[in-house]
């Protein structure tokens, strides 16, 4: 009897020790089967109680039993502590430094020439005028025709304008929405219209078969050329600082009399002359004039009662100047390196 005391005593001393020692979740379940399990060393030491006596049987069953509550015991302690380490363990390990800076997305922006629009339709916009769009491929009638540019005018020839057909064309100007939207609403009219406009042309350094231009359009009572001078006048000034000056120069459009083309004050040389300006003083940016009474009748507006101003404004050109961009070609060919600059 004393023999199996002894080895319920070493047995508990060791499975102790063990549990006591092991340091993760698989080794104290490896220690539950070496002591408790079905073939463990406990149930192997039960399996002798058959040499004992009636009356040792009880008393040893009661240390047997102790024994088995005290290692249960031990285990499921060091169940918890092992546990409880781990997860502290693992919290340490899988830290997350929240005030660390994010990585830096890189981010979109503006093509330079949809900079020019957004800056021109917001100068605009602070001059009460509303941004309309009108289709590129365009009915001869509203390019050419009723903007006083008949049969015969060299404008028209297919060397210089690309037709779909005999009365569809690519449109050559934005002026063609001075129509539309002369049709469409009646005075006073306020609007500039940005878009892209397409002419046969060879692409080089500064010609392109296709480009953007921005047509403006007043009509309204009382509306003079110094209306326009005023305007074209604040515009530019918004664009390109106070410092600016404008020269309007006598020229000729079909559809507007009087016509002028509207050079500004080279911005590099203040007027002085210049490699920019190519020794000028003045760079050329824009036609404008009075509207025809035709174009205002051809819409069905009475021109003695309402008359109107209208320029048109090449794009590219405003970008070229405002960026120092000496090629008009990397505006559409999309190289990112040139792109990311703005
Ligand atoms: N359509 C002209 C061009 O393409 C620019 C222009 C001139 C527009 C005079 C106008 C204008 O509205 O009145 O060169």
């Amino acid at each position: 009897m004393s023999n199996i005391r002894e080895k319920l005593a070493a047995l508990k001393t060791s499975a102790t020790d063990i549990i006591a020692a092991a340091t993760d979740v698989k080794s104290l379940e490896e220690a539950r089967l070496r002591f408790l399990g079905k073939k463990g060393a406990l149930t192997a030491i039960l399996k002798q109680m058959g040499t004992l006596s009636a009356e040792e049987r009880p008393q040893i069953g009661a240390v047997a039993n102790r024994a088995r509550e005290h290692i249960e015991a031990a285990l499921s302690d060091r169940l918890k502590d092992v546990k409880a380490a781990a997860l502290q363990q693992s919290l340490k390990d899988e830290r997350l430094d929240v005030t660390l800076p994010g990585k830096a997305l890189p981010q979109g922006h503006f093509h330079p020439l949809n900079i020019v629009v957004e800056d021109l339709k917001e100068i605009f916009h602070g001059m009460g005028y509303t941004v309309v769009d009108g289709p590129e491929v365009e009915c001869v009638k509203y390019v050419f025709d009723m903007l006083n540019t008949h049969e015969g005018h060299p404008a028209r020839e297919p060397s210089d304008t690309f037709y779909i057909d005999d009365d569809t064309v690519l449109r050559t100007q934005t002026s063609s929405v001075q129509i539309r939207t002369m049709l469409e609403t009646k005075p006073p009219i306020a609007i500039i219209s940005p878009g892209r406009v397409y002419r046969v042309d060879e692409s080089d350094a500064t010609h392109s078969p296709v480009f953007h231009q921005c047509e403006g359009l007043v009509v309204g009572e009382d509306i003079t050329f110094a209306d326009l001078k005023g305007t074209l006048e604040t515009f530019m000034k918004k664009l390109y600082g106070d410092s600016v000056r404008l020269r309007f120069r006598p020229h000729h459009f079909p559809y507007t009399e009087p016509s002028a083309e509207v050079d500004l004050s080279c911005f590099k040389c203040g007027g002085e002359g210049c490699s920019f300006c190519k020794g000028e003083g003045w760079l050329e940016m824009l036609g404008s004039g009075v509207v025809h009474p035709d174009v205002l009748r051809n819409c069905g507006i009475d021109p003695n009662k309402y008359t109107g101003f209208a320029f048109g404004i090449g794009l590219e050109r405003i970008a070229m100047m405002r960026y120092a961009v000496d090629d008009i070609r990397l505006f559409y060919e999309n190289d990112v390196r040139f792109l990311s600059q703005f």
